[in-house]
Formats: structure tokens, C-alpha cells, sequence
């Protein structure tokens, strides 16, 4: 991702322990997609304490081989084992999110990583308009709690941009959802990864976050995220109502 002319946290690479120091209860986390994100978040779970459990459409056995070599300690699962987990992390192409079987995600804390960019995905009219992309996806997958958030980190730099909670060079991650209860249980998860949760209100308010914006596009202290989202209108949709 580009940087920004904004004060940045320097990023520098952290020790094994950057994503332990949290005093976050050990949580069973569901992660659909093994690809560049769902391995990265995956393996920073994993050096956090909690259980992973990694899936994509195909049966469990043709990531069983990825998910040991690139996630140690992870567990590659079907699909529907995913259920139970206490929240579960998508991270599949957006332009294949019709493609996701929203049954396995039904009752649960979902978190949505995903970004829309037409030259990749292809012009999708739904993502087009002024709401979040995430407003869209919550509608799409029906009964869940939805919080947005790792969706504006690269994802190779979700290792070495992980610092101990206190670190001045901390860098911070925006989390929105509709749902207090859900966002809370995330911003732990979040700080347990080494990176400062900040909230930043209603799913409509991940508009902030999204692709073409300064938060998307740099790194940023807490206190500077707080004053990005300060800066970014938000207006009342029917997600936030
Ligand atoms: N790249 C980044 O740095 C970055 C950072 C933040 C957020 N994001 C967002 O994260 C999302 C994932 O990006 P990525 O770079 O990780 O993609 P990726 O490397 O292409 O991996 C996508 C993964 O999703 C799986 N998948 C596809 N359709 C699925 C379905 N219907 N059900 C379950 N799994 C499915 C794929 O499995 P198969 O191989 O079986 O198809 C693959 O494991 C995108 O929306 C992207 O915008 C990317």
C-alpha cells in the first residue's frame, strides 16, 4: 500500500512475541480464505494463543499441506467446521463473495476484510454507491454481527508492523460494526495481534477505511486514526439506524 505525508509509526520488524503480550483470552478463531490475507492473519493468530482453524470452498484436504507449512499450529478445516468458532474472518476475493457459503457464517461475530477495486474485481454496481462495502456484505450474509477491520493492511505487513501494547510506534487499526458487543470481543482479537483497536463507530463509518482513502493508504498512531475518523463525515444509512 502507498504511504502518506502524515507522522507515521515507524515500521520495524518486532520479535516473536509482539502479538503474545496481550492479556486477550485465548479465542477459537474460523479464518474462510487461505490466501495472502487469510495465511497472514492466520499466522499472527496463531503466535497470539489462539486456536485457527483455516477453510476455503474446497474440502479441508487440499489445504491441509499450505496450512502446515505457511501457518504452523493452524488447523485446515472444511468449511462448515468453521462453525462455533467464536468469530470468523473473511478473506476472499470480493468480486467472489456471492460465491461464499453464508450458511457456515450464520449466528456468528463475522469480520470483513475485504476491499472493492474495479480493476481488480471488476465493476460491481452494489459497491459503487456511498455505502460501505461492508454494509453490502452484512446484508448479504443475514444473521451475523459484522465488523470491519484488517482490511487496510497490507498483508505482509501485518507480521512486522505488530508491536507490544504501550510501543510508541504502535500502529492502529480501525474497527467499525453495528454491533458494540461483536466490535468489543474484535478489538481485542486485534490487540492481541499487536495493533491498537480504535473504534470507529457504525459499519457505515468503514467508509473511512476503505480503498482511496488517507486511513487506507498509510500508517497511522491511534491518535492520528482518531483524528482521520474525526475528519471523515459519516452519514446515517439504514445499517447504522
Ligand atoms: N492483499 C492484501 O494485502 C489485502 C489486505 C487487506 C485486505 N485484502 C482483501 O482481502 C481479501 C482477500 O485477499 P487475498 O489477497 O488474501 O486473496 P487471495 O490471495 O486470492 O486468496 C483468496 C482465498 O479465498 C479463497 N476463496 C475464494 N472463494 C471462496 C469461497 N467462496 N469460499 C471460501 N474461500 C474462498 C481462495 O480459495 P481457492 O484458492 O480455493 O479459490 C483463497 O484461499 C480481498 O477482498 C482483498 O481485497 C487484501
Amino acid at each position: 500500500m502507498a504511504t502518506t505525508d502524515a507522522p507515521q509509526p515507524e515500521a520495524t520488524a518486532q520479535p516473536e512475541s509482539a502479538a503474545s503480550a496481550s492479556s486477550v483470552r485465548p479465542l477459537t478463531v474460523g479464518i474462510l480464505g487461505a490466501g495472502r490475507v487469510g495465511t497472514a492473519v492466520g499466522r499472527q493468530a496463531v503466535r497470539a494463543g489462539h486456536t485457527v482453524k483455516i477453510a476455503t470452498g474446497r474440502p479441508a484436504e487440499d489445504i491441509k499441506l499450505l496450512t502446515e507449512v505457511i501457518v504452523p499450529g493452524a488447523e485446515a478445516v472444511n468449511k462448515e467446521d468453521l462453525q462455533g468458532a467464536d468469530l470468523i474472518i473473511t478473506a476472499v476475493p470480493l468480486h467472489k463473495y456471492r460465491s461464499i457459503d453464508t450458511s457456515v457464517l450464520q449466528g456468528h461475530i463475522v469480520v470483513d476484510t475485504m476491499n472493492y477495486w474495479a480493476p481488480v474485481d471488476g465493476l460491481m454496481e452494489e459497491f459503487e454507491g456511498d455505502r460501505s462495502t461492508s454494509e453490502v456484505i452484512a446484508e448479504f450474509f443475514g444473521d451475523v454481527k459484522l465488523v470491519k477491520t484488517l482490511n487496510h493492511i497490507g498483508y505482509g505487513d501485518l507480521e512486522v508492523d505488530s508491536h507490544p501494547p504501550g510501543d510508541p510506534n504502535r500502529r492502529a487499526l480501525a474497527v467499525a460494526s453495528d454491533h458494540d458487543d461483536a466490535k468489543a470481543l474484535v478489538m481485542q482479537f486485534i490487540d492481541s495481534l499487536g495493533y491498537d483497536p480504535v473504534d470507529a463507530g457504525p459499519l457505515s463509518a468503514g467508509r473511512a477505511f476503505e480503498n482511496g482513502t488517507e486511513i487506507f493508504n498509510g500508517r497511522h498512531t491511534a491518535e492520528q486514526m482518531r483524528q482521520l475518523l474525526q475528519e471523515h463525515p459519516v452519514k446515517e444509512t439504514a445499517s447504522s439506524r
